[in-house]
């Protein structure tokens, strides 16, 4: 069984991930850490030395080496992978299992604010920017998430208790 997570930064993917590989016991990939090791260079050097549009190739292309690879586990998606190069169809055809972790404005704000830094697309924020920055972005974004097949919608729970509510609906 192949399990995707995908959601916006800061969402918990690969906490929620983590804990739902040690429950299930499968593997879990996180896909930004294969395009690290792929590239060997961290996500903020990618950026900074190739710029986003060769992110966003790198990161296309692995996502369909990683699928033909690999038909089950668990894989945590970076926040932007749904919403290029047509990856979320790729998925949905790859998945009945494609989980949108739901995260409000406020909620997000609260969680990036203390990790802007080694976050290229928002890193030169000043704090203040950062609600209206995420809000437009996730309005832009949250068509391609909400093609998932499940939206977990998180408030304050944590990541054993999204793990949880993941393995209800999956039973
Ligand atoms: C990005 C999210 C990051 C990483 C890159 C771009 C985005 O992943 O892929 O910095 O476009 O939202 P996380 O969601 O794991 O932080």
């Amino acid at each position: 069984m192949q399990i995707v997570l995908v959601g916006y930064m800061g969402s918990g993917k690969s906490a929620v991930g983590r804990v739902l590989a040690e429950a299930t016991g499968l593997d879990f990939t996180d896909l930004d850490n294969y395009i690290e090791s792929r590239e060997a260079l961290s996500i903020p050097q990618i950026f900074e030395q190739r710029g986003e549009l060769y992110f966003r190739k790198r990161e296309h292309e692995l996502l369909k080496e990683f699928l033909e690879q690999h038909q089950t586990g668990i894989l945590a998606l970076g926040g932007g992978t749904p919403c290029y190069a047509g990856n979320m169809d790729l998925l949905l055809g790859q998945t009945p299992h494609v989980f949108y972790l739901q995260l409000g404005v406020g909620q997000l704000v609260k969680r990036l604010e203390p990790e802007q830094q080694g976050r290229p697309l928002i890193a030169h924020l000043d704090k203040e920017e950062l609600p209206e920055f995420i809000g437009k972005h996730l309005f832009e974004r949250n068509p391609f998430y909400d093609k998932a097949h499940h939206v977990i919608r998180i408030q304050e729970q944590s990541a054993e208790e999204v793990v949880q509510q993941i393995l209800t609906i999956l039973s």
